[in-house]
This record gives structure tokens, sequence and C-alpha cells, in this order.
């Protein structure tokens, strides 16, 4: 008997965020009891359709009701997800060991032929509507659902894992900020973002920090320096200081730990260069926490299970109605979608004058720059 149900792939990209879960629960639910849909699962970023048999560690599978009960409260992917999967450029490892990229993206598309997809409901970041779009362009069809922490994508307003994200730095702040007070210490916090500053100054401002230094702003230590001895001489003996990883000295780069082939550079290091550099000017006790992965991980909070769901229905509304080649977006609070070729143009950053750095600014928030 010749299968009459339509078909569609969903699959996870790129770094993992709180969230994940709820846009697979409502595609899933939507696709299948709405609309009749059977989905198909695709583990690990486009890996599971390099190659049919790959798992790690459950491998592809149909999605069922069953397989999406319990996970909206749940961090991660039921996926999984990978930011090393791109078929473009997908990392195989000859004989001898040695690594190179090849291009495995017919062997994609070829895959998703031979199961039946109509096309494939891609959840990621800018690095997933990239390759999303390079597909739309070789006749595969696309969906794109945006996620990260970092909040970078331009065409919405807000991405989930954004909001989490935050909350789990104005924690860590928070807490840091009582030990500090104790130590009299001047406590550095790298906060993820890469070349966005959206999850420092957010988290900045909600735990009432004293500097705020993001990617957007490029700063010296010396204005820095001077916050911290002034709040001295006031009998504020500690401070915090929120550091993006992406922030670079005026006139210099960002700290980068060197890239490995198929993946981006990593950066890190961002805290520690501040603190190295402050210490010549100072003599303070200081201290740097990298908040690095914790930021990525835990139970997502309401507003991110919200837009997930709402993401994830509108995905799954879209293939419904065969309009393929969109993202799906938050705009002025209202779910709408646009071209994913318009949506990977130009990514959000921070606006260096817009309203809410002046309202830091106004807060006595110091960026660096004075
Ligand atoms: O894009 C999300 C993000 O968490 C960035 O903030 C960070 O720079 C990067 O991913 C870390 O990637 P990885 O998980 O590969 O270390």
């Amino acid at each position: 008997m010749t299968n009459t149900k339509r078909r569609i792939g969903l699959l996870t990209g790129g770094g993992d965020c709180p969230g994940l879960n709820a846009v697979i629960r409502a595609v899933v639910k939507v696709a299948t009891e709405k609309h009749g849909f059977e989905v198909f699962g695709i583990e690990d970023a486009l890996h599971g359709l390099v190659d049919l048999d790959y798992r790690s560690p459950n491998g592809n599978r149909w999605l069922t009701q069953a397989d999406v009960r319990g996970i909206l409260s749940k961090g991660g992917t039921i996926l999984g997800t990978s930011n090393k999967s791109d078929p473009f450029s997908f990392v195989v490892r000859d004989a001898d060991g040695t690594k190179r990229a090849v291009d495995v993206s017919d062997t994609v598309i070829a895959n998703a032929k031979k199961l039946g997809l109509e096309g494939l409901i891609s959840i990621g970041g800018d690095g997933s509507m990239r390759i999303a779009k390079r597909f739309l362009d070789k006749g595969l069809p696309m969906i794109g659902v945006p996620k990260t922490i970092d909040n970078d994508l331009g065409a919405t307003d807000q991405t989930f894992g954004f909001d989490t994200a935050v909350g789990i730095a104005v924690e860590a702040l928070d807490r840091l900020r009582d030990t500090a007070e104790s130590h009299d210490r001047v406590m550095i916090v790298e906060v993820m973002g890469r070349d966005a500053g959206w999850i420092a100054l957010h988290a900045g401002l909600a735990a009432g920090a004293d500097a705020i230094l993001i990617p957007e702003i490029p700063y010296r230590l010396e204005p820095l320096a001077k916050m911290i001895e002034e709040r001295g001489a006031r009998g504020q003996k500690y401070s915090i200081v929120v550091v993006s990883e992406g922030a670079k000295p005026l006139g210099g780069e960002a700290s980068v730990v060197a890239a490995q082939l198929g993946g981006m550079p990593r950066l890190l290091g961002a805290g520690q260069r501040v603190a190295d550099g402050l210490s010549s000017l100072l003599d303070a006790d200081m201290r740097v926490t990298v908040l690095g992965h914790v930021q990525r991980g835990g139970t997502p909070t309401s507003f991110d299970r919200i837009l997930g769901t709402r993401f994830g229905h509108a995905a799954a509304e879209l293939a419904a109605a065969g309009k393929w080649g969109e993202m799906v977006a938050l705009r002025d609070g209202r779910i709408t979608s646009i071209p994913i070729a318009e949506a990977v143009r130009a990514p959000k950053l921070v606006d260096p004058h817009g309203e809410l750095v002046e309202a830091a600014r106004a807060v006595d928030v110091v960026f660096g720059d004075e």
C-alpha cells in the first residue's frame, strides 16, 4: 500500500537553547493532529539526512504524540543538534585520520526525496538559516524557525532562548554581588552572545551592573578603573562588570580561540583580558567568572515556552499551506513570516545610541567609551 500522508522533516541546528522542545512539540502536534502529516525527526541538525543510519544516540525517527509528551519544560532538544553539520562543508575523516570538508548537500536532497519529505522545518540560528537558504536555492523546500540565546537575528523582534539565558545570567549576577560585597571584590562576569551584546546589556541592566562591555561599543579600561576607584572612595568597595564574550578594546579584536575545521571560531577570554588589563591600573581584588554554557541549559522561561509554541504552530501552518521559503518571526508582538533570504541579510546588533544604552548610561552604567 502506498503512503498517502504528506511528510515533512524537522530538525534543530546550531547551538541548543531553551525552548527548542516547545517548538518541536507544537510542530508535531499541529502537523500530525490537525493536518495529518507524518513528521520525520532528523538527528543532530542535518547529520541524519547526510547518513540515514546515523545514530548519536537515537537516530532519526518518525515523531508521534508520545515523543513530545512532557517535553515542554525541558531544556536542550530531543532531536539533538550540532553546529558542525553543515552539509555544504561537512567534515569527514580519511583513513589516515586527516579531516577535510566536503559538499554532501546532494546526498541530503536525495535522502529527503527517498523519504518522501515535502520539505524541512529547520529550527536554528543565523548559520542554520544561511544553510536553509542554500538548500532552497538548490530546490529543497525549507521553513525556518529562529532560535538563539544571542537574540541576534535581524528579522524577528526576539528569538526564544534569549529570555531564559538572560534570566540565568541575572541570577548569577545577583549571587556574585553578594559575595563581591562580602569580600570587597571586583567581579568580572563573561556572558555569551557572540558579536551581539544583547545578553550582557539585558542581564547587566536587570542586575544593576556597574559596567557593561559589549561588542558594539569598543571599550577603554581607564573609564572602568575610574568608576571602580570612585565607587571605592564613596564606600562602595565592590563592583560588578559584565563582559560580553565578543567585547573588544578600542582598536582591538575580540578574544578568539582558533576555529576547528567545520566549526565557528570560539569566543573566550574577554573577561580575563579585562581583569588582566585592570590589574595594571588598579589595586583591587578581582575574580573572573565565565558563565558559559550554563546560559544554554535548564528549563525555559514561560516566555520562551510560549514563543516556541507560537513559532512551532506558525511553522506547521506554513508547511500545511505549502508556503515554503519563509521564516516565522515575531514582529510588534504578532507572529508573522518573512522570506528566509531576507532573514539572513543582516544581524541584529545593539544600537550604541539606542534607548536601552541611553537608559543604562542614565543609571550610571559605564560602557568603557566615556
Ligand atoms: O550562538 C549561541 C552560542 O551560545 C554563543 O553565544 C556562543 O559563542 C556559542 O554559541 C558557543 O558555541 P559552542 O556551543 O560551540 O561552544
